[in-house]
């Protein structure tokens, strides 16, 4: 076989077909900068949690509608997938939209587990990832990172709030219930830190799995046990069962029951009278008089003709952060790190009202003390000032 002279090519054909791939680098990073903003939104459409995630969405697309419909001076392209809040197929969810739209930032979840499937991919993808609900401590603990931010909450604060609150009130003995997953368990936990700080004792907590709403042979224990009071943690339609079922129980009338907001959150037209009175603390309360609050609860209602609650601030304010880093590099997403450095600086002008963001990416943000009266969870006080998750684990 002969072998034929293998022929290179010159040197100023190889400088053309440099300069060429330049050019196409250069028209790629100017798509990248000039085309439209791909925004994923990974949230529960069906299920105990659809009105949560439909009211995130609500709120993000309310804050970019107030923008001018802009990102940074870019279009914006949105992609859905509904998690159905399913730990077990977060995964394949969650990379619909990282490897086959391949967004430029997720938006989710409302579910812990999920969103703890959502932080690994978004970690190992390096995607940015703004959680606009849910708490799971880890995602700002040991699984915190430049990339990773929350426009809510870590579960540890609501439940630590109600804590101090149920201690200042008194009470010595209390039980808890809950569902037994990451948001449940997490809340507790920072409930019992504050309740038992103050001087009370968590007797029993009693739980049961996510989405079951039995609640009957647990109230049944409460019954019998007497506490002084009950502390629970459940969100949507869980909550709506849960707080009938307690005063169909006749319980109102004994026990008090408290709660993380969530259990009176979005839910207190469906839990009608048996939520009258109910005391829970959050980090928003619907009728906070500020020129913020009411603008946004106005302009809520109008587009959506409908109540804005904590989930639609929480995307609100996610869409805030997002337009605070994409303003701070014009646009320019391949400055990442200009960009999630400009969303760890940002203090978010909330209708919650103002909240930094801490170093792992948590907001550090008043607590209220809020009420049940009518279709309002009502401010009666800030609960805990400026309150920062302690961030247990996270190393940046
Ligand atoms: C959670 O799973 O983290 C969660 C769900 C609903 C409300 C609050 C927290």
């Amino acid at each position: 076989m002969r072998l034929l002279p293998m022929r290179l090519p010159s040197r100023s054909k190889l400088s053309l077909v440099a300069a060429a791939f330049c050019a196409l680098a250069a028209v790629d990073a100017q798509a990248q900068a000039t085309g439209p903003i791909k925004v994923g939104f990974m949230l529960p459409y069906t299920g105990t949690y659809a009105s949560l995630g439909n009211m995130i969405e609500s709120g993000f697309k309310l804050y970019v509608q107030e923008q001018g419909g802009k990102l940074g001076g870019r279009e914006i392209q949105y992609f859905k997938v509904d998690d159905e809040s399913e730990p077990s197929k977060a995964t394949d969810n969650v990379n619909k939209l990282i490897k086959r739209d391949q967004v430029d930032v997720l938006v989710g979840t409302v579910h812990s587990g999920v969103a703890l499937a959502m932080a690994k991919a978004a970690k190992d993808s390096n995607t940015l990832l703004i959680v606009p609900n849910a708490g799971a401590d880890a995602i700002t603990g040991p699984m915190c990172g430049p990339n990773i931010l929350r426009s809510s909450f870590s579960n540890w604060q609501p439940g630590y709030s109600t804590g101090v609150v149920a201690a200042q009130k008194g009470y010595k003995r209390a039980m808890t219930i809950t569902w037994n997953y990451a948001a449940g368990s997490e809340t507790v936990k920072g409930f019992t830190e504050a309740f038992e700080k103050g001087g009370g004792k968590v007797m029993k907590d009693l739980n049961l799995p996510f989405p079951n709403v039995e609640f009957q042979a647990l109230l049944t224990e409460i019954a019998a046990q007497k506490p002084d009071v009950v502390f629970a943690f459940f969100a949507g339609g869980g909550a709506v069962k849960f707080v009938k079922d307690y005063a169909a129980a006749g319980l109102n009338k004994s026990i008090p029951l408290f709660g993380s907001g969530f259990l009176t959150d979005g839910t207190l037209e469906a839990q009608g009278a048996a939520a009258q009175g109910l005391f829970t603390t959050l980090h928003y309360a619907d009728n906070l008089d500020t020129p913020r609050n009411n603008a946004f609860r106005k302009s809520f209602a109008l587009t959506y003709k409908a109540q804005a609650d904590v989930y639609a601030v929480q995307g609100y304010d996610a869409a805030q952060m997002l337009v605070a880093g994409v303003n701070a590099v014009k646009g320019d997403l391949s400055k990442r790190d200009a960009l999630t450095a400009a969303m760890h600086k940002v203090t978010v002008d909330s209708p919650r009202g103002k909240f930094t963001i801490s170093a792992a990416g948590n907001p550090v943000q008043d607590m209220y003390l809020r009420q049940a009266t009518g279709n309002n969870n009502e401010f009666r006080g800030v609960a805990v000032k400026a309150l920062a998750d302690p961030a247990r684990g996270c190393k940046l």
